[in-house]
Formats: structure tokens, sequence, C-alpha cells
């Protein structure tokens, strides 16, 4: 977890009380006119709820699954040109139980989701929490994303612990794992938001233990995203096969 020094902001003075109630709920500071003391705000605004870097206000990071990346991705998805889908074995008419055990942006959960799948999605960081909810709260809003977003099941929760807490009857036939993998100085920089994302959820350390815990609860397949040249997330056991993306691997691994 990130030891980054985080505050929430009302960006608009009607948004006060809100913003005390989710600093209230997050157990952290509000920030007032003391915001250059915090690493990172979490600015509450008429429109959404963003995290920003105080002293680089320029690029927020808060989810949109209404326009820009989220939103081209999931329009152009289909089993076929997806590798996720196709390493997660989906065909058209079989709906299998699928939950993303690594939730982040929610940008594979949503492709998976506008390709018509049910996904349970989730994420130990709770300020990614509530920017998933903010996201999925103006998503629900839009007819062109309310029926998508009716489909991804949002739970905050570690997955290490909650995986090993479900009863029988709720085993997923798929877990999907995308860790927060080292950044690599050599390696192009990652995009803003992946940045802001590892500096608040920092490096998951525990991965492969999530890796356990996904093969001994999943009943058909655990789905592994990797960088592509990235060792395998564990020693043992070996993937069953990968599947090349342009810049990821995806190790299967089939029970
Ligand atoms: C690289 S991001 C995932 C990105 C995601 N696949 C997407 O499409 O946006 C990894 C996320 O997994 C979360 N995470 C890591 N280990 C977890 C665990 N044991 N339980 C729940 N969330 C976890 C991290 O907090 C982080 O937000």
């Amino acid at each position: 977890m990130s030891e980054m020094n985080i505050a929430v902001f009302a960006a608009d003075y009607s948004l006060s009380e809100n913003a005390k109630a989710l600093a209230e709920r997050l157990n952290l500071p509000l920030a007032l006119s003391d915001q250059e003391s915090f690493d990172y705000l979490l600015v509450l605004t008429p429109d959404y709820l963003a995290l920003q870097k105080t002293n680089d206000p320029s690029s927020p990071l808060y989810i949109d699954f209404l326009h820009g990346k989220i939103n081209y991705r999931a329009k152009r998805a289909s089993i076929k040109n997806e590798t996720l889908a196709r390493a997660m074995g989906l065909k058209g008419k079989i709906h299998p139980r699928i939950i993303d055990a690594t939730g982040g942006l929610a940008a594979d959960s949503f492709m998976l989701a506008s390709l018509g799948f049910e996904v349970t999605l989730v994420e130990r960081s709770p300020i990614i929490y509530v920017l998933l909810e903010d996201g999925m709260r103006r998503a629900k809003e839009d007819p062109h994303t309310a029926s998508i977003v009716s489909r991804i099941k949002l739970v905050h929760a570690d997955a290490l612990l909650w995986l090993q807490e479900l009863a029988k009857e709720d085993r997923p036939d798929i877990i999907y794992l995308d860790p927060m993998f080292p950044q690599r100085k050599k390696s192009a920089l990652p995009q803003k938001k992946m940045l802001i994302l590892h500096d608040v959820v920092g490096e998951d350390a525990d991965a492969s233990r999530l890796l356990n815990t996904a093969l001994a609860c999943a009943i058909k397949r655990v789905v592994v995203k990797r960088p592509r040249l990235a060792e395998i997330l564990a020693l043992s056991p070996v993937p069953s096969f990968a599947l090349l993306g342009s810049s990821s691997r995806f190790d299967v691994y089939l029970l």
C-alpha cells in the first residue's frame, strides 16, 4: 500500500458537506486552505470525483466510462479482437461467472461487460473504490452505458480474503488477475493515469499469493495479465499456455 498523503477537497463551496462526509467515510483529512501540504487531493466537483496530484492538477484521474480510451475500446471490442476475451475462453452464448479480482480502473471489466458478460469486480483500495462508484453512478445515468454497467457488480474487499470466504456455490468459473507490477525505468513511461494509480495503490507485492488463492477458488480457469516479457507471477504452477497481446501477455491456468 502507498504512503501518500491524501486529503478530500471540495471544488465548490456547495459540496462542502458531501466532501466532509466522504472524508469521514474514508478516514482522510479534509483539505481547506492547507491543500499544498498534501501529495494528492481527492477532489469533489459538481460533475465527478477525481484524484489529482497537488502540484500537477492538469491531469486528474477520474473514471469515465462515457468517453476516452475505455469507451473507445469497449465500442470496438469483440471476442476475436480482445486477447483477454480469448484467454478467458469466452463464447458468445455461454455466460460463465467471472470475477475480476484486481478491479483497478475497470477498463477490462467494462470491456467484458460491453461484450455482454457479467463481471464481479473486486477492488481493495478505498480510494480507487470510491472513484469506481462515482464512474458507475455517471454511467448508469447515460442510456448508452447504463445497460453495460448494470452487468458489473462492485465489491470493496481484499480479494485474498474475499475469495477464500466465498461459499462453494458462489465459486466463479473464471478469475482474472491484473496486479500492479514494478515500474521499470527503461520502459516507456506509463500514461499519467497509471502513474497516479501506482502512486496511490503501490505495488501488489502479494500478487503471487493472490494467484494461489484464485487457483484454489476458480472452477475452470485463472487468467493473469503480465507485461509482455515479464516472468510468470509464481514459479509454480506454470501456466497452461499464454496469449500475447500488443503490450501484454495473458497467462492462462486451466483447472
Ligand atoms: C493494474 S490495476 C488493474 C487494472 C484493471 N485491470 C483495469 O482494467 O483498469 C491493479 C488493481 O488491483 C487492485 N488489487 C491488487 N490486489 C488486490 C487484491 N488482493 N484485492 C483487491 N484488489 C486488488 C489494486 O488496488 C489496483 O487497483
